[in-house]
């Protein structure tokens, strides 16, 4: 009986201090390499707030990196110091240590501390985002499904998934979204935010680096999210000049571009846009295989449909005409309604390519 009822020792194991100076060392040591090695190696800056956000990210390295290191270091250190003698029965409770205050008193304060610097670390930089700087260029993007479309306040109209900055501009962005949730990240300029309907999202950020990005939508945001990828160019003060003139040039003479014959339309890009544009609501198959609007996969030979929507004959123009304005009206018994080419945001150019692949699919 005397055996059982000995106090169990309190010790943390033979080699615990010198575990704690080897894992301290690995620390330091890996620390260091996360230190100096430039995060802008993996992923160019291409923004002012770029550098912050890395700062930001190398630290939560560095202490995540330790803690992982001593974490698992411990783990490995006390299944070793504390295994099951050889001889020792199979059912052996291990000892039983309670109350180390001393170790209580520094888990708790040490991620106490680390926690607190973070959150100073990550206010300041967010302070400093929130701030506006001089002379800015302040826009807009818009997310839809599934394309981004950008507003410049002098353009009268819209671009499409095509964002232009001219560098060394502190840039204002108001985000949002017309229909579903969307996300804005572009990885080189390293802020992201949320695109929701009915609420603006502000992001600022000044552009130091000529070239061409990639914007990406972060929110699932339906059939085609993975495709809604656009192009953010930072582009010197002349590029941006004329870029900015041309589209100007192209809004004054009636928003979508010159207009295209229809015969130049190519049915590959049809294709790819009513991926994008139509296929919510339209299949490819028969009129009676429905979503919303009815299959138009055979609109050239549909005995029991010779007419479009609008009660016109089925020709490239008509169908041109319908991607152009927009139909409202009944369908089946219920009032239909599909966006125009200006609420779609297709240019004549699109029109052009979708009807060729309208055509295409019952030929
Ligand atoms: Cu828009 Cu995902």
């Amino acid at each position: 009986m005397a055996q059982l009822v000995k106090k169990p020792k309190t010790n943390l194991g033979p080699g615990f201090w010198p575990v704690t100076i080897f894992l301290a060392v690995l620390a330091i040591v890996s620390d260091y390499y996360v230190y100096v090695t430039p995060l802008s190696r993996f992923l160019p800056e291409a923004a002012v707030p770029a550098d912050q956000i890395d700062a930001l990210f190398k630290f939560l390295t560095i202490v995540g990196n330790a803690i992982f290191i001593y974490v698992v270091g411990y783990v490995v250190y006390f299944c070793i110091a504390f295994r099951r003698p050889k001889n020792a029965p199979a059912n052996t409770i291990g000892v039983q240590i309670h109350d180390q205050p001393q170790l209580e008193f520094w888990w708790t304060l040490v991620p106490t501390l680390l926690v607190v610097a973070l959150a100073i670390f990550s206010v300041v930089i967010w302070k400093g985002l929130q701030q506006t700087q001089g002379d800015v260029l302040t826009m807009e993007a818009i997310g839809h499904q599934f394309y981004f479309e950008f507003r410049y306040p002098k353009l009268k109209a819209s671009v499409r998934d095509e964002m232009h900055i001219p560098v060394n501009t502190p840039i204002t962005l108001h985000v949002t979204a017309a229909d579903v949730l969307h996300g804005f990240w572009v990885p080189e300029v390293r802020v992201k935010a949320d695109m929701v309907p009915g609420l603006v999202n502000t992001l600022r950020f000044t552009p130091t680096t000529i070239g061409q990005y990639r914007i990406i939508c972060t929110e699932y945001c339906g059939s085609s999210h993975g495709k809604m990828i656009a192009k953010l160019y930072i582009d010197s003060q002349q590029d941006f000049g004329k870029w900015f003139a041309k589209e100007a040039n192209i809004a004054a003479s009636g928003g979508g571009g010159a207009a295209v014959a229809l015969t130049t339309g190519q049915k590959d890009k049809g294709q790819a846009l009513f991926g994008q544009k139509c296929s919510t609501c339209h299949s490819v198959g028969p009129y009676n295989q429905i979503i919303v609007g009815p299959g138009l996969g055979h609109l050239f030979n549909d005995a029991e449909h010779k007419q479009l929507v609008d009660g016109k004959d089925v020709t490239p123009e008509n169908i041109a005409y319908i991607l152009h304005n927009g139909y409202q009206g009944q369908l089946n018994g219920h009032v239909a309604v599909m966006p125009s080419a200006q609420a779609n945001a297709i240019s004549n150019e699109d029109i052009a390519n979708l009807t060729a692949y309208l055509v295409s699919l019952s030929k």
